[in-house]
């Protein structure tokens, strides 16, 4: 998917500059036209050579080279992509205050193709609130960052900040690559996470749903151009900044906060695991224990019902379903039951993984997916488009 692509790396100064010639010689391999941009500092780490000998392509270190054309601008309008890797404080930080004082810096405000850090740093320097609110800033006017990794930190300390795995790497590439903004001007509604309903104020019943597949579907219609609504329950992923989250926990909560959005909704994925029963009298003061503690419970409401009651013409509404057993058939029912315009039915044996099988069904057809659930929300999102397309 990365052949003939143009990737305009920039490399700053880090120590997972090293990192990064492997990242240039897979681009390279893989068919993409690799140019470096290196900092002065980075070239204190690795040299301008390496980057050369192994995507046989100009390496520039330099803002000033008289036998060139604007450097900056013709690098800028070249690429199809700029991926900054490693992607220091120091150049998001410039970047989100429109400092532009060197080849690379003035090579990121002059471009419009698709801007990918890939911060990697010190943990410290990493969670500092200017860092945070820097990758927010430029979060907000379409930059996209990767997360960096948790694990041994060259500084020493152990903690966020590493830089992922290459690998990762070229699948944000080819995906910030590949994907047009077919959504853009929709609203699309995302629900995840696991739903908490109270015992006490001490305890409650939930499941084990980690949020995994709704953050990846939220993600996907993001890049994809959408207006994303984010409402998560109990999630165990990090929610990126650029999406517009709303957190309820409870299933009344998450009730209340959908039926407010639903309206304004183009797509709507119920993704969440939303408990269909809670405790009827939830105590206010901790249940001191005694013998046997008996737990009346009574129904939530079904907020996916309600929606497919309320929902007009234009609206899409996907419906999840894990099922242990009959899944196609158990979900069939769902589409009917609920009104839905698709399902999207997994196996409860895979969930909770990074990877995926989902059936999405519609009234009429089967799609088997399967893989990375960030690439599975992606097909999803296809499948969509292609069976709504008049
Ligand atoms: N859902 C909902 N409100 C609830 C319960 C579930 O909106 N109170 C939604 C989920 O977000 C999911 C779909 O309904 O999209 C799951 O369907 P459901 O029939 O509730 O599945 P199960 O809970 O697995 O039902 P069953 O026990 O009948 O299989």
């Amino acid at each position: 998917m990365l052949k003939n692509k143009k990737i305009l790396l920039g490399i700053t100064g880090g120590i997972a500059a090293y990192k990064a010639v492997d990242l240039a010689s897979k681009l390279t391999k893989m068919g993409a036209e690799v140019k470096t941009i290196m900092t002065a500092h980075a070239c204190e780490f690795v040299g301008p050579i390496t980057f050369k000998s192994i995507t046989h392509q100009p390496v520039i270190t330099k803002m000033f080279n008289t036998n060139a054309d604007i450097e900056h601008i013709s690098l800028a309008d070249w690429a199809d992509i700029v991926v900054i890797a490693p992607a220091t404080a120091n150049i998001i930080g410039k970047t989100a205050s429109g400092i532009a004082d060197d080849l690379l810096s003035s090579t990121i405000m002059a471009t419009t193709a698709p801007v990918l850090f890939v911060p990697a740093m010190n943990i410290h320097m990493y969670e500092n609130p200017i860092v945070q609110e820097n990758i927010t800033k430029l979060s907000n006017f379409g930059y996209f960052f990767m997360e960096p990794q948790f694990g041994n930190l060259a500084c020493g300390y152990e903690g966020k900040g590493r830089y992922p795995e290459n690998e990762e790497i070229i699948f944000h590439i080819e995906t910030y690559l590949n994907y047009k903004k077919e959504l853009a001007g929709k609203n699309v509604l995302v629900t995840a996470g696991a739903s908490r309903e109270g015992i006490d104020p001490m305890r409650f019943i939930s499941n084990y749903s980690s949020g995994k597949m709704g953050l990846a579907l939220a993600r996907a219609a993001h890049i994809r151009g959408a207006k994303v609504k984010f409402i998560h329950s109990s999630i165990r992923v990090n929610i990126p900044k650029y999406l517009d989250s709303i957190k309820a926990v409870s299933a009344e909560e998450m009730h209340r906060a959908v039926l407010k959005e639903y309206p304004n909704s183009d797509i709507t994925f119920m993704t969440a695991a939303v408990a269909d029963y809670t405790p009827a009298k939830p105590s206010k003061q901790k249940i001191k224990k005694s013998d046997d503690l008996n737990l009346e419970l009574k129904r939530t409401k079904d907020i996916l019902a309600e929606l497919g009651g309320k929902k007009t013409k234009d609206q899409i509404l996907v419906g999840f379903a894990a099922e242990s057993e009959n899944i196609k058939e158990n979900a069939l029912n769902k589409i009917k039951k609920k009104n839905l315009d698709f399902i999207c039915a997994n196996n409860l044996n895979v969930s909770g993984k990074d990877d995926t099988e989902i059936l999405v069904l519609d009234k009429g057809k089967e799609i088997k997916l399967n893989g990375n659930k960030f690439s599975v929300a992606h097909q999803i999102i296809d499948t969509i488009l292609n069976s709504t397309k008049k």
